[in-house]
């Protein structure tokens, strides 16, 4: 008898600990008795399948029955009036091999003569693979996702949804977890109104794995503290090169539509100050009421010996803006007041993820099993937050709400209209304001 099956998928912006998530989902789906399967590069890899094939001069086809369909770099099929774009970006590659006459018109699309397979020696590249338990040995300790990850648009498309139900059909995969942020717990959705063979809709839980801390519902989101931890290491070696010099150093964090990083490293660091938009600030009073702090930690009276502003991405005034403003201000100064600029980037968003976020992810990714053992769907498994939930009976540490419903506090989030977020920024954003008096 065939085995139930499981695929898992990550997506959007990579987070450390998304490989303790998935080692948790497949030693659990494994010892519950199902086969698992993981899926390369986000949704890409879902809408492709085992179906990508390329030529000794990497040209790419998607295999389609018989048919070998020309596509472009986005990975679209080339409609037949397209012919001339495709015969130009083909040739343009292609060193042994001309092209021209061998694209023949397959319903809309463009599609190779079927003849030319063994001359062109495809090669398969393959998406969606089986896992077992040697698959995730180790991997514990390893930043990013073994499984690779994407921002897919498509997937928004039905057209490409319907490519990825094709290819869960043809494997048999008729439950699926997805790792991820606010565009993949998104395309959850989507996937979650596919159809299995059998005509039932795919079950789908969501996992929250982003290093923003964005997601509506959860308290946490996966590889959000190890990304803290990065910014506290980054600034205690800031703040000594700084406190050398008697420097102003603004320090630039990721968040592109939630100010967490900024306001919890913030108070974790010990930082002088922090730039974050949900505080609702008008910059020009704020950028003037910062000067005046920088002037008084800087004077006889309190002889700070380094200023560090924490600057969230999401603040609308840029960082070299900032340190123009500041040169500009301290310019005349006799305190000789220096100012440097350091954007932390990516490096806040790789490396191995901290015990607690593998602890998270652990559990996260067991319960997200269980769900889908239960009959659930259309769920995200979460780190027990506000409002109303229900609690994993294996793990009450975990809590599960609908995905709708998740959503619609995600989008909150972001206008900053959710009052446990709300309050919770107000209260760090004080409380680090006190500790740095
Ligand atoms: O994953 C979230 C995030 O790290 C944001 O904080 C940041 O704005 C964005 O991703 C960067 O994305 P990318 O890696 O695609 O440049």
């Amino acid at each position: 008898m065939t085995k139930p099956k499981i695929a898992i998928l990550t997506s959007g912006g990579d987070s450390p600990g998304m490989n303790a998530a998935i080692r948790a989902i497949v030693r659990t789906g494994l010892h519950l008795g199902y086969d698992m399967y993981g899926i390369r590069q986000g949704y890409y890899g879902l809408i492709w399948g085992n179906n990508l094939y390329y030529d000794k001069n990497y040209n790419f086809f998607e295999k389609d029955g018989d048919s070998y369909y020309c596509i472009d770099y986005e990975r679209k099929r080339f409609l037949a009036k397209q012919k001339n774009q495709a015969v130009k970006l083909y040739n343009q590659e292609s060193t042994h091999f001309r092209y021209n006459n061998h694209f023949i018109k397959k319903g809309k699309f463009l599609s190779l003569d079927p003849q030319l397979e063994r001359e062109l020696e495809f090669t398969s590249n393959a998406y969606i693979h089986q896992l077992f338990q040697q698959s995730v040995d180790g991997i514990i300790s390893e930043g990013g996702t073994i499984l690779g990850s994407a921002r897919c648009n498509e997937f928004k498309l039905k057209f490409y949804q319907k490519m990825a139900e094709r290819n869960l059909q043809k494997l048999g995969i008729e439950n699926v977890i997805v790792i991820g942020g606010d565009g993949s717990i998104r395309g959850a959705l989507a996937l979650s109104k596919l159809k299995t063979l059998k005509g039932e809709n795919l079950k789908v839980v969501a996992i929250p794995g982003s290093i923003d801390n964005d997601i509506g519902c959860t308290a946490i989101t996966i590889g959000t503290y190890t990304a803290v931890n990065t910014i506290t290491n980054a600034c205690n070696n800031i703040a000594s090169t700084a406190s050398a010099h008697k420097r102003v150093f603004v320090v630039e964090v990721m968040g592109r539509h939630c100010g967490y990083l900024a306001i919890s490293s913030f108070v974790a660091t010990g930082a002088d100050y922090v730039l974050f938009a949900e505080s609702g600030t008008v910059p020009q009073k704020e950028i003037k009421s910062l000067i005046g702090k920088i002037k008084h930690d800087f004077s006889l009276s309190r002889q700070k010996k380094r200023f560090l502003i924490i600057r969230s991405e999401n603040y609308p005034v840029t960082s070299l803006e900032l340190k123009h403003k500041l040169d500009r201000a301290f310019k005349n100064s006799a305190l000789k007041i220096g100012v440097r600029v350091t954007t932390l980037g990516h490096v806040v968003r790789g490396g191995p993820a901290t015990s607690f976020d593998r602890l998270i992810a652990c559990r996260l990714g067991a319960a997200s099993v269980y769900l889908i053992h239960q009959n659930e769907t259309c769920k995200m498994v979460g780190w027990i937050g506000y409002g109303k939930f229900k609690r994993m009976k294996e793990d009450p540490g975990v809590g599960y709400w609908d995905i709708k419903h998740v959503l619609n506090e995600t989008e909150k989030i972001k206008q900053n209209k959710t009052p446990y977020v709300a309050n919770r920024n107000r209260a760090y954003h004080a409380l680090g304001m006190l500790l740095s008096e």
